[in-house]
């Protein structure tokens, strides 16, 4: 069992959405008991929230359901808890690596790392438009393939 969690800013854009392809991923495959997935935020100003109404619908558009998830703040006890902890982009990294205790940071990294063809940041599109909601999802596409192809499936 690997244990996942991803992490943007606010924990209703990005990070749900990559939880949400990342269990799509999953449950096409069969692959749900081999993994735990959680998202959080850095910052705490939606915590309780539902993910944003674009991230919703764009999740939609493709068959994913993430209208269930409720933002959270990244908790001390996260750097412990899971296995692979993974930022949308470089500020969330750094305030990640600032926080965890230094023998939990090699769990910490970009979730694009190392993704062929994609940037190593997943750009943050709430204060864009729908585009960029559907640029993320393509993003978090080719990133879960390379996760689960990284975790040996
Ligand atoms: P996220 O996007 O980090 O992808 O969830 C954001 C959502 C809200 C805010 C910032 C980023 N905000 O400042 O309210």
């Amino acid at each position: 069992m690997t244990r996942v969690l991803f992490v943007c800013l606010g924990n209703i854009c990005r990070s749900p959405s990559a939880q949400g392809v990342f269990e799509a991923r999953l449950a096409e495959r069969g692959l749900q008991s081999a993994f735990e997935v959680d998202s959080a935020g850095t910052g705490g100003y939606h915590a309780g929230e539902p993910p944003d109404r674009r991230a919703q619908a764009a999740a939609r558009r493709r068959g994913y359901d993430i209208s269930g998830q409720r933002a959270r703040a990244v908790r001390d006890g996260d750097f412990h808890q899971f296995d692979l902890i993974l930022a949308m982009d470089r500020s969330n990294l750094s305030n990640l690596l600032q926080r965890a205790p230094a023998n939990c940071r090699a769990k910490v990294r970009l979730f694009m790392s190392g993704v062929r063809g994609w940037p190593e940041e997943v750009p943050d599109p709430y204060f864009g438009g729908d585009q960029g909601f559907e640029q993320v999802l393509d993003m978090l596409d080719a990133a879960s393939d390379a996760l689960l192809a990284e975790q040996g499936y």
